[in-house]
């Protein structure tokens, strides 16, 4: 009896941590695959706060109620150049090779990214609206610029027929 009881106790820990090495985070950190899937993630959220942020300017909102998605782009653009790590340069991704081959300049366009953002939650908190719609224009552009290089473009559609 008390042998069954140690047997039973000694397969729920193993099931327990069978269920939690499959949903926790590697030890090492996250795996390239992780990283890439979280990077895409950012870059489709970043697009929404984006059309967010011109269509409610555009609508006349307050701009200090623009601060918080503003504020979050800003975070972003900070956060993101890390997750084009070197290890995930083998994982299949839209990002080209030259991310790795010209870091100084991928990292310039990360900047012109982060300094456009920063500008555009500074402008939203100071309800400040021509300097709000010049770092709109600049944080757009800066999208593009780093695009123009480093983002293979979509695949084309499929021919009819
Ligand atoms: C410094 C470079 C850089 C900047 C700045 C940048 N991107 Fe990207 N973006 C990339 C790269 C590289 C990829 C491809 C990443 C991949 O496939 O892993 C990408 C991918 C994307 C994707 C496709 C994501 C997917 O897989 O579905 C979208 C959408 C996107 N970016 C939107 C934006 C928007 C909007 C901005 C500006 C607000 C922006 N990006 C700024 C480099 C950049």
């Amino acid at each position: 009896m008390i042998a069954a009881r140690i047997v039973i106790a000694g397969a729920l820990v193993a099931t327990g941590w069978a269920a939690t090495a499959n949903s926790a985070p590697h030890a090492a950190g996250p795996s390239p695959q992780e990283l890439v899937a979280a990077r895409q993630a950012g870059m489709v959220m970043s697009a929404s706060s984006l059309n967010l942020l011109k269509g409610a300017s555009a609508n006349g909102a307050p701009l200090k109620n623009l601060t918080f998605p503003a504020s979050g782009l800003a975070k972003w653009a900070a956060a993101m150049p890390a997750l084009f790590a070197d290890n995930t340069r083998g994982v299949a991704s839209r990002a080209t090779a030259k991310v790795w081959t010209q870091k100084a300049d991928f990292a310039a366009k990360a900047k012109a990214f982060a300094d456009s953002t920063k500008a555009l939650a500074d402008a939203a908190k100071a309800e400040d609206k021509p300097a709000f719609d010049a770092a709109l224009a600049s944080t757009a552009a800066s999208c593009k610029g780093c695009h123009d290089t480093y983002q293979t473009p979509p695949a084309p559609p499929p021919k009819a027929g």
